[in-house]
């Protein structure tokens, strides 16, 4: 838990008591938290967007909303779930995943498949809602770029779109190339060394981390193409959803911010398809729950293949 924002020794272990279930809440017995960079960016307090319900000080002190364990108790009124039931989801409200037992919302969870593990079933939720969502106008020979692509939500993002049928370009830095190309990538680009805005241009852009002007964006796409940014810089989300929004329309082109949908409904299909062994997960490291703060450097440093996982009941 944490009571101010920073880097990952503002971190500390400590005794907690057991939530209870409120009406409509389930609490879970948690096995594993999958790490997104939303968490990374509610450790530091940036983008200012991370900083949301608790301006000063985190409005959650436990951070970890890719939640997967056992239903422990149920609130009032929850009926679909019962002692016992293997759940999973992202509990991005409440957060509260780094912890033995969490609380989430009934409508944030659904039923973890038989056949993934809980540490398999927690990389799923709010990565493969973004990877789903993202890259849902990939089709047969579309140039897709994926910027951001070694990380989390980039490493389902670049099997789906080939799937699809897509061309893919994934970019991100030297160290992931090789891995971009293991997911499927036809072309890869290191960022630090070459802006992809200033290459060909794509029929869909997928920004994981946007930082840069609406010009280069626009620059990015085709005629009739599309730019999506899912974060980035509050900067430059600002002047994506206000500049690049008329940019795009004076151009034939669509340029703006993808609001993931977040819930079972967004994630559920992604499932299906790993276990029917069309999409893999691709788990970088678990760390124990003592660890936290060596997982959250690790993601937060830029160092992982796909996802970081916690395993809470070691
Ligand atoms: N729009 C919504 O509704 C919504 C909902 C939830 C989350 N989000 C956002 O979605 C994003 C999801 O990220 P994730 O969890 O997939 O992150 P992740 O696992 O950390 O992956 C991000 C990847 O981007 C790379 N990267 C960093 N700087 C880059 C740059 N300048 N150019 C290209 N690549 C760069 C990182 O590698 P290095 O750092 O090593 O270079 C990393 O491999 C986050 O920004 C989160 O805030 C949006």
């Amino acid at each position: 838990m944490y009571d101010q924002y920073g880097p990952p020794d503002v971190l500390r272990v400590e005794n907690l008591p057991v939530p209870s279930p409120g009406p409509g809440q389930v609490l879970v017995e948690m096995s594993a938290t999958s790490l997104n960079l939303s968490d990374w960016e509610c450790l530091l307090g940036k983008p200012m967007y991370a900083r949301i319900g608790g301006f000063r000080s985190p409005a959650r002190r436990v951070l970890g909303s890719d939640i997967a364990g056992r239903v422990e108790s149920v609130g009032s009124g929850v009926t679909r779930f019962h002692p016992g039931d293997e759940v999973y989801g992202d509990n991005l409200d409440l957060k509260g995943g780094f912890a033995e037992y969490a609380l989430a919302p009934e409508s944030a969870l659904s039923r973890k498949p038989e056949t993934l593990t809980f540490a398999e079933a927690s990389t799923l939720p709010q990565a493969g809602a973004i990877a789903m969502q993202g890259t849902a106008t990939a089709g047969p020979g579309r140039r897709v770029l994926i910027n951001g692509a070694g990380g989390g939500s980039g490493a389902f993002a670049i099997q789906l779109a080939k799937q699809a049928g897509a061309h893919v370009t994934g970019v991100d830095n030297a160290g992931k190339l090789e891995f971009m190309r293991s997911l499927g990538a036809d072309e890869v680009i290191d960022y630090r060394s070459q802006d992809y805005t200033r290459g060909e241009p794509h029929d869909l852009v997928l920004d994981l981390v946007s930082y840069r002007s609406v010009f280069a964006y626009r620059r990015a796409l085709a005629r009739g193409g599309r730019y999506l940014s899912v974060g980035g810089t509050t900067r430059s989300l600002l002047r994506i959803t206000t500049g690049g929004f008329v940019l795009g329309r004076l151009t034939g082109r669509r340029i703006g911010v993808l609001v993931v949908k977040l819930g079972p409904a967004g994630f559920e299909p992604l499932a299906e398809r790993c276990v029917s062994g069309d999409v893999q997960i691709h788990i970088d490291r678990t760390f124990s729950l003592e660890e936290v703060p060596q997982a959250m450097a690790h993601v937060g440093e830029g160092r992982a293949l796909g996802k970081v996982v916690v395993q809470i009941d070691q």
